[in-house]
Order: structure tokens, then sequence, then C-alpha cells
């Protein structure tokens, strides 16, 4: 028998921005990664304060799943898929973000979007925001760096809970929110880059903003939350973080120490926020030594005990060291870095592939909060060939994928209450940090390139049958 529960969510993920295209289509206004061109592993990707024409800015057509969803949903209900989770891209909503009026085009698109997986019997996961501040709002009032953007946060919550609240329960009020506890996270995450123009993960650090930043998403995500459980009292709300395991590197007790801190502040100072609806014991330190002074009104802290998540979502897909010796080598990521783990392999970004570490993370989460956990993003970024019988033969993703659902099962086993699984990527798209398209999670190919060419038709790697006979099994044959 599955250990896995009988309503186990399993499915996929994808973000707006990554793959919808058609940016301007609609009364669409530009979103922070519309403003971002391609890179690669070796070359960064750029956010520019204007479209520069001789450029490539990938998200503008990215797989064009905007006019491709009747298509593409319809591969995941072949695949068996219980929930889909994706993101409204804020500004096919509110195009400058703080308009009053919405722009009813955009809402049309996404009841299109629910209607087609609701006939698949498949469940949307919304993402409020994933990365997609509308750009107007980082070049009028810095981003989130403005206390003002709560409220046009707000207005945007309330616009599309009312529209979407027959069609939608579950709700993630903002994607890894933590990305904002690092110096990258500033770009995508608070915004807070008005009139930089350079490397998307390279702006120069302000800890000062970003972490004021953080605060007002705190603040909107904990209004949004209130908002929701008192009008519409069948929706699950939860937060989403990109939580980063990190290990000692050895038992040096300064080591244990350093990992024991990077772990408070990249992962607990927002998650405890969200759950348990304050802010840590450790925070006034990390505060004083990061120079920063939190601006509070007098009644964010009651906002923020009353708006607590019903449900923890978090990516996983790698894991780090933390240590304070010298003469180590480093790690690339997606937020972690850090210092490379000798007894781990990583993919061809460097990421150190860690199943174990889901069941350890798993395990820690649950055991902190006590509240229903979901993966919300896992897979395996690669570079794929197809065959010569012209077929994408992704084994190191099944392999991939099959060894951290084995380490889900453990974790269930251990007593952690999970409620789904949504691997990222389920169909091919375009990269977050590098902003390319030959770093590919999905069950689906999609025939489009990095030069921006490619006729965007779809096709099933062996991973899709595979993940397939997964939930047709409810996990219980990997
Ligand atoms: C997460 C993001 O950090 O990682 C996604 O929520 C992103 O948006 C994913 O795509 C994988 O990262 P990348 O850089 O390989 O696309």
């Amino acid at each position: 028998m599955s250990v896995f529960r009988d309503d186990f969510l399993w499915g996929g993920a994808c973000a707006a921005n990554q793959f919808e295209g058609a940016w301007d289509v609609d009364g669409k206004g530009a979103s922070v990664p519309d403003m971002c061109t391609n890179g690669s592993h070796t070359v960064p990707k750029w956010v520019t304060t204007t479209i520069h024409p001789d450029r490539l800015y990938p998200s503008h057509e990215a797989i064009d799943f905007y006019h491709h969803y009747e298509e593409d949903i319809a591969l995941f209900a072949e695949m068996g898929f219980k929930t889909f989770r994706t993101s409204i891209n804020w500004t096919r909503i509110f195009p400058n973000g703080w308009e009053t009026e919405p722009n009813e085009k955009g809402l049309e698109f996404y009841d299109r979007v629910f209607d087609c997986c609701k006939k698949h019997g498949i469940e949307p996961l919304v993402t409020i925001s994933h990365y997609e501040l509308p750009y107007a709002l980082v070049e009028k009032y810095n981003g989130w760096a403005s206390r003002e953007l709560i409220g046009f946060y707000m207005n945007y919550c309330k616009t599309i809970f009312e529209r979407y609240k027959d069609k939608v329960k579950y709700w993630l009020t903002f994607n890894e929110i933590n990305a904002g506890m690092m110096a990258f996270g500033q770009v995508l995450s608070t915004g807070t880059v008005q009139g930089y123009e350079g490397p998307a993960m390279g702006a120069p650090d302000d800890p000062q903003t970003r972490l004021q930043a953080l605060h007002h998403q705190f603040v909107a995500s904990a209004q949004a939350i209130i908002y929701a459980h008192a009008h519409y009292p069948q929706f699950k709300m939860g937060c989403m973080l990109a939580y980063g395991q990190s290990y000692a590197m050895t038992c040096d007790p300064d080591d244990q120490l350093a990992n024991q801190q990077s772990m408070n502040e990249h992962n607990w100072y927002c998650g405890d926020v969200h759950v348990r609806g304050e802010y840590p014991y450790f925070a006034k330190r990390l505060w004083k030594e990061l120079g920063v002074e939190i601006r509070m009104e007098p009644e964010d802290a009651e906002t923020l005990k009353k708006g607590v998540v019903d449900f923890y979502t978090f990516s996983y897909y790698m894991t780090s060291c933390v240590t304070t010796h010298k003469d180590v080598e480093g790690i690339g990521g997606n937020l972690l870095g850090g210092v490379k783990n000798p007894y781990l392999k990583a993919s061809d970004w460097g990421w150190q592939i860690d199943p174990k570490g889901l069941r350890y993370a798993l395990n820690e989460i649950y055991g902190r909060y006590q509240i229903p956990l979901m993966v919300v993003e896992n897979g395996l970024g690669a570079y794929d060939e197809k065959g010569e019988d012209g077929v994408v033969h992704d084994s190191y993703r099944i392999d991939y994928l099959r060894s951290h659902i084995e380490q889900m099962a453990e974790a269930v086993k251990d007593g952690v209450d999970l409620m789904g699984y949504t691997p990222w990527g389920c169909i091919d798209l375009v990269s977050a940090s590098t902003g390319e398209m030959a770093k590919r999670y999905g069950f689906i190919y999609v025939n489009k390139f990095d030069d921006g060419t490619g006729d965007l038709s779809r096709e099933k790697k062996d991973s899709f049958y595979w993940y397939k006979k997964v939930i047709a099994t409810n996990g219980e044959d990997l």
C-alpha cells in the first residue's frame, strides 16, 4: 500500500514569466523578468532599464503557454496530474501595479486556464507573486522598499480572490520569499533596484533596503491571508520558501555555529514569520550585525500574528555546506552557494544532488512547524539531447526524481504530513537564474532554443511515461 495520502497532490509547477510568453499581449505590462536578457551557465543574464532591440529577452515569447495552454494542460492531464502549480502574472491584471481597475483581458486568460484545469480534474495551485513584480513599481517606488506596495498587492489579491474564488482553492502568497534574505533577491524578489542596469544576480547589496522590503512583503502576505480567511473560508493559504538545507562542513564547533546561523538567516527567519506570526528570537541580533533597522507600524505585529499560513511549501534542488575553514571549494547554486560537499555529485550547473537531504529537510521543517508541507519545486535542470529515434531518453532525470520521491516516502514514514509534490518545469521553460532554454527540467520537451528559434512544438520525453506510472500508483511504482 502507498505511504502517500490517498488525496496526495501529484503534479507539476511553472511560473507565468518563465513559460507564458505574450509579454505585451492583451494589455499586459512589463514585469521585472521582462526586463531581463538571456544568459547562460557562464554568461550572466542582465536586467535592463529599457528594452534593447539588439538583445534577446527570453520571457517575451518563452514557450508561449499563452497560446498553447489547452494542449499543455491536456498533456498534464494525460500524465494524471492532480494539481498544477502556476502563477498569475501580476502585470496581466494590473499592468503598472498601481491601477485601481483590473485589465479584463488578463483576467479572462486565467479564467480560461483554470477552466481548462477543472475540465481535466486538475486542481490549480496558484502563486500570487512569482518574481513578477510590475517593473513600473520598481521605476517609481523602488519596489518593495516602499510601503505603498502593500496596498497595490492587496488590491491585486482582492481582485483575483473574488474572480477565481470558485476555481482556485490553494494559494501561495510569494514565491521563495526568503530570496529577499540574499543579495541576489534584490532584482527578482524585492525589486529594490531602481535605475540599476547590470547582471541580474549581481546588483550591489543593500541589506537595509532588502530587509525593509521583506518586512513589507511579510505584512502584505499576512494581510492577504487575513482577508482570504475572512471572506473565503474555503481557501488554503500557503507560504513558499527556497528551503536551503545546509550542513556544517566539520564537527568543529565554529562550523556548527556558522551553519546554525546560516540556517537561521536563510530559512527560519522567513519561515517563522509566516508560520509563527512573529520574527524569531535571533532577529534582533541579526539586524544589529547587518546594521539594519526595520521601520514597523504599530499594527504590524498583530497583522503578522493573525496572518499565518495554513501550509508550508518549498523548493528543493540541492544542499550545501558551511564552514569557517579556508581552502575549500565553493559551489554554484540557485540561492545557496556555500561549500562543496565531497559526498555528493552535482548537476551540469554545479547544483549538488542530495535526495536524502530532502528527507532531512522535511523532518527539520515539520519538526519545527507541525503544519502540512508540500514540495512545490524539485527537479534536474539538464542538457537534453534527442536520440536517433528523435526522443529524449532522460533516464538521468528519472533517476533524480525517483531518488527524491523515495526519500519523501521515508519522511512520510517518519511521520511528516506531506500534501503533495509538484516537480519544477514540468514542461521545458526559461531558467530563472540564467535565462536560458538549454537548462531543461520538463517531462515535455519544447522545441525552443537559446537563440530564440524553434517551432514551439511539444514532445514527450521518457520521463513523461515514467511520471504517469508514478502518479497512477500513488508513488508505489517508481
Ligand atoms: C526556483 C524558482 O528558485 O528555482 C524558479 O522558484 C526557478 O523560478 C527554479 O526556475 C529553478 O531555477 P533555474 O535557475 O534552474 O531556473
